[in-house]
């Protein structure tokens, strides 16, 4: 694994001309955040080696380095899921990589689906905590003194202090953004109404199918972490319709204004 990171980290620092600070992933439907830098390196993740492709519909899978401001940025316009069949490794790998390139902090967006009334389609939510429902984590196996220590504390994961900051961000330019816990699910099925209910019992506002490894990777590495999600469904707990991949898209766009607010503001604050 060290070799890779380094194989991968090389490969990528050869084509930046700086040493990134903040990361940021893009989830389903938010790929146009990486319209937002001036002249990006991009680079597609097949091209990296030891870095899977993405074949989820609508991750592009292309990272993008460049400046914003005066911050230099990487952007992951894609992610790797568990249930694309790679291991928890790889998909964490992304993770690994960016730490070696220099990265601080990392904003990780997602497309979720609500279980709480208040949340619905086209808001946005700041993680608060995390439920790790995947069956497994991404730090099974040998661990590496390097990268981390064996039992990293998940006590907050989620920096409470940016979480604040968004919130400043929130009200300064009128929208709404409220607080809440994201539970991953491996997927790709979706959640039977059984399942959402008991989610939501067990204390989860939203669902998906990802960014929870990414944080717990993340915190591993002693980055500090934003995590936003983007409603884009009522889950079955509030209806007995099918989600379609068009309607979650379609709920992602609604967020779009605010949600580039939110980073390009987060950028500069954080
Ligand atoms: N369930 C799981 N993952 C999702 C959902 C959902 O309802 N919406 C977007 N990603």
């Amino acid at each position: 694994m060290l070799d890779n990171i380094k194989k991968a980290t090389e490969f990528i620092a050869g084509k930046m001309e700086f040493i990134p600070e903040i990361g940021i992933i893009l989830g389903t439907g938010l790929n146009s955040i990486g319209d937002l830098l001036e002249d990006p390196v991009i680079i597609s993740y097949q091209d990296i080696p030891e870095w899977k492709a993405s074949t989820a519909p609508s991750h592009q899978g292309r990272l993008l380095a460049g400046k914003l401001g005066d911050k230099n940025i990487v952007i992951l316009q894609g992610r790797l899921h568990y249930y694309e069949g790679y291991s928890m490794q790889d998909v964490t790998f992304p993770i690994r990589v960016l730490k070696a390139l220099g990265i601080e902090k990392l904003i990780v967006t997602n497309a979720a689906g609500s279980l709480n009334e208040k949340m619905v389609p086209g808001n946005l939510v700041m993680i608060n905590d995390h439920i790790n429902w995947m069956g497994t984590n991404p730090l099974i196996g040998e661990n590496f003194d390097e990268l981390g220590v064996r039992f990293p504390s998940m006590h907050e994961p989620y920096n409470k202090e940016f979480i604040k900051i968004a919130h400043g961000i929130a009200k300064e330019n009128d929208f709404s953004l409220q607080d809440g816990t994201y539970l991953a699910l491996s997927g790709p099925s979706l959640e039977t109404r059984a399942e959402c209910k008991m989610l939501a019992k067990m204390g989860a506002d939203l669902v998906g199918m990802s960014t929870v490894p990414e944080v717990i990777v993340a915190i591993h590495s002693d980055i500090k972490v934003i995590g936003i999600s983007v409603v884009t469904n009522l889950s079955n707990i509030f209806h007995s319709k099918a989600h379609t991949q068009e309607e979650i898209r379609k709920n992602a766009l609604k967020a779009k204004h605010d949600l580039e607010i939110l980073i390009l503001e987060l950028f500069k604050k954080i």
